[in-house]
């Protein structure tokens, strides 16, 4: 199993045959990074980000940043090369055979899913907040507001209708094969930008260095598993950076890749780590952002019982760290309202296209996983009239509207993130083996540096994974163990390169709508 390889000139000659049209450039390939990446992350983490590191924030969003930079880098060579769908999971299938393929696309399943989750939830805190209660004057029943299911807690509600409703309607959307035009991710992307520009030009001045002391009331590294600390505020965080990676599935459609690929990938995160930290600096500079300590002196775990009682309580009604719609609170409290409710139409408008993107994603993985032959083939039918996977686009809908419905965002990110970790980190080590084993093969983008570069993203991603909270930490072998048994089960005896068969075309998956998302002009053969 692990020498079931899928041949490289396989999966070449079958991008070959889809040939898309090379019209994408670098500022292109960047307005789409940034569409996928801005989003919940920024919008409602900063809250938890800070209960786990306080100022210490800024400095959580530089370290995610910078392991999210490598990793993209390793992202850039692979995908440049190996420019066909499935990302991770194609290129893991390539190098390290499908056993650790399988691993890698399971992981990925799980990754866009849950993000899916998070990201909805993520938006109903801004519906409930700002479109409810700030301009309908509606009180949204507590019990409809949030889902009751906390690892360690709970949350006080019963269903999170709003998030429930809005990850239905992007799978609706989906399904009838509506994608978002490459003008309308770049509106998205200017009010994105200008509602956090105007935070940042609003908070700032009103910074004060006394809020920042202490800089790092947990520490730098909060300890293993703990999830608090800047190192474990990152882990957090790194959410905020998921997304780059879509970027890497249109490589194939860029002009000049090795110019190109890595300029949208490093340009959209560069520009994201900055804004980022000005961000958490306007919200912490303006308004405070310390953690609330626990009685031993480490700050109650973010979305924990213990902590939804001490934000109930008068003392911390204002806090950062108890808002679900942190940047438009930070704004309305020092006196900004209406700009404050702006950004929250803000995000109330562009969180969805993030939630898109990532189900996308995930329906994308999972089809070809499918049509490889490790998953039921009724997975990768496409619809006769609108050209969508549906029947796959419904089931991971329907899981991640449930998600949305009953657990709470920083939960779901985090959990998301221990797949985003384990599929970054074999990235880089398919990056590492490819350059021994193909040396010779053209490589449209080379990582600079590969022996320092390489080992820093896996370096990066396991230190980010053991800071997470041990309970996300323990969901991806949990997940993981499914997995196995689902392969051993089904995929094994079915699979396709299994069986000897090497399929070059999928004429299907060359015609199936809608387009990635935010990028138009994907030019058919
Ligand atoms: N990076 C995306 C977000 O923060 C997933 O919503």
């Amino acid at each position: 199993m692990f020498g079931r390889i899928k041949p490289l000139d396989a999966i070449l000659a079958t991008a070959e045959k889809k040939s898309l049209h090379r019209s994408l450039g670098g500022f292109q390939l960047m307005l789409f990074g940034i569409g996928c990446i801005i989003g919940t992350g920024i919008f409602v983490l900063t809250s938890a980000g800070a209960q786990k590191a306080g100022p210490g924030l800024m400095l959580a969003f530089a370290i995610a940043g910078g392991v999210c930079i490598v990793a993209a880098l390793c992202y850039a060579e692979i995908a440049a090369m190996i420019p066909v769908a499935g990302s991770a999971y194609t290129y893991s299938y390539a190098t390290m055979g499908e056993f650790l393929a399988w691993t890698v696309g399971w992981a990925l399943i799980m990754q866009y899913a849950i993000a899916a989750s998070a990201v909805s939830v993520g938006w109903s805190g801004y519906f409930s907040g700002t479109i409810l209660h700030e301009f309908l004057g509606i009180e949204l029943p507590a019990w409809l507001a949030a889902g009751p299911l906390v690892l360690g807690g709970a949350q006080g509600g019963l269903i999170n209708l709003p998030a429930l409703v809005i990850a239905l309607l992007v799978t609706g959307l989906l399904i009838i094969g509506t994608s978002e035009s490459a003008k309308v991710n770049t509106v998205l992307v200017a009010i994105k930008v200008i509602a956090l520009t105007a935070f940042i030009a609003l908070t700032l001045p009103q910074a004060d260095a006394a809020r920042f002391n202490p800089f790092l009331p947990a520490g730098v590294f909060g300890g293993f598993g703990t999830g608090v600390g800047a190192v474990g505020a990152a882990a957090t965080m790194f959410f905020a950076y998921v997304g780059f990676d879509a970027v890497s599935t249109a490589a194939e459609e860029t002009k000049n890749p090795q110019r190109n690929v890595p300029i949208g990938l490093i340009g959209s995160l560069l520009f994201c780590t900055v804004f980022y930290i000005l961000v958490a600096a306007g919200a912490i500079g303006a308004l405070g952002g310390q953690p609330i300590m626990g009685p031993n002196g480490v700050p109650f775990p973010a979305g924990s019982e213990e902590l939804a009682r001490q934000c109930a309580s008068l003392a911390h009604a204002d806090a950062l760290v108890c808002s679900d719609e942190p940047l438009a609170h930070v704004l309305r409290q020092i006196g900004f309202s209406g700009v404050g409710n702006m950004l929250g139409i803000a995000a109330f408008l562009a969180l969805p296209s993030v939630i898109l993107v990532l189900l996308f994603a995930q329906t994308r993985i999972f089809f070809v996983m499918s049509r490889d032959g490790l998953l039921p083939e009724v997975l990768s039918s496409v619809h006769p009239k609108y050209r969508t996977p549906h029947v796959v686009t419904a089931i991971t809908g329907v899981a991640v509207a449930v998600g949305a419905a009953f657990f709470p965002v920083g939960q779901l990110a985090d959990i998301s993130n221990a797949g985003t970790l384990y599929a970054f980190l074999m990235v880089a080590v398919a990056v590492m083996l490819l350059r021994r084993s193909d040396p010779l093969r053209r490589r449209h983008f080379r990582v600079p540096a590969l022996w320092l570069v390489g080992p820093l993203t896996i370096l990066g991603c396991l230190v980010l994974f053991f800071t997470l909270p041990f309970w996300a930490m323990a969901f991806l072998p949990i997940w993981m163990a499914i997995g196995i048994a689902v392969y051993f089960a089904y995929g094994r005896s079915h699979s396709h390169v299994g069986l000897g068969r090497v399929e070059v075309h999928e004429p299907e998956y060359a015609d199936l709508e809608p387009d990635i998302p935010g990028i138009e002009d994907r030019g058919r053969p």
